[in-house]
């Protein structure tokens, strides 16, 4: 089960590159890549850099330590890389983005 958070000041995050957000008690990257607005994993799995500090180019998040590409839509890595991160659905309703995030086991079991 999704939880949509609302995504403060999404339009002003163009061109300030890849940056961090607190959604519930996730910290998740956001980003705008050609005019879409999208939201991953905080960190690469492959040694945990931080991809803020990374870049988006041809639909892709690029790693800043070792350059692992990833998919912005399906968050799939390299073939030969065997890695992926996860990516969240965003929407646009009511004049402001949103970012589903699914709930915890703990917040599922304690509704
Ligand atoms: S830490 Fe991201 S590619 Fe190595």
């Amino acid at each position: 089960m999704l939880r949509w958070y609302k995504i403060e000041q999404a339009l002003s995050l163009k061109n300030k590159g890849i940056t961090e957000h607190k959604f519930g008690a996730r910290v998740l990257c956001v980003a705008w890549f050609e005019n879409e607005l999208y939201v991953f994993s905080r960190n690469c799995p492959h040694a945990g850099a931080p991809l803020k500090n990374g870049w988006c180019e041809r639909g892709k998040v690029i790693c800043p330590f070792h350059r692992h590409e990833f998919d912005l839509i399906t968050g799939k890595g390299e073939t030969k890389h065997h890695d992926f991160i996860h990516t969240y659905p965003v929407k646009y309703e009511d004049e402001a983005y949103y970012v589903g995030v699914e709930r915890s086991f703990w917040h599922r079991l304690l509704g």
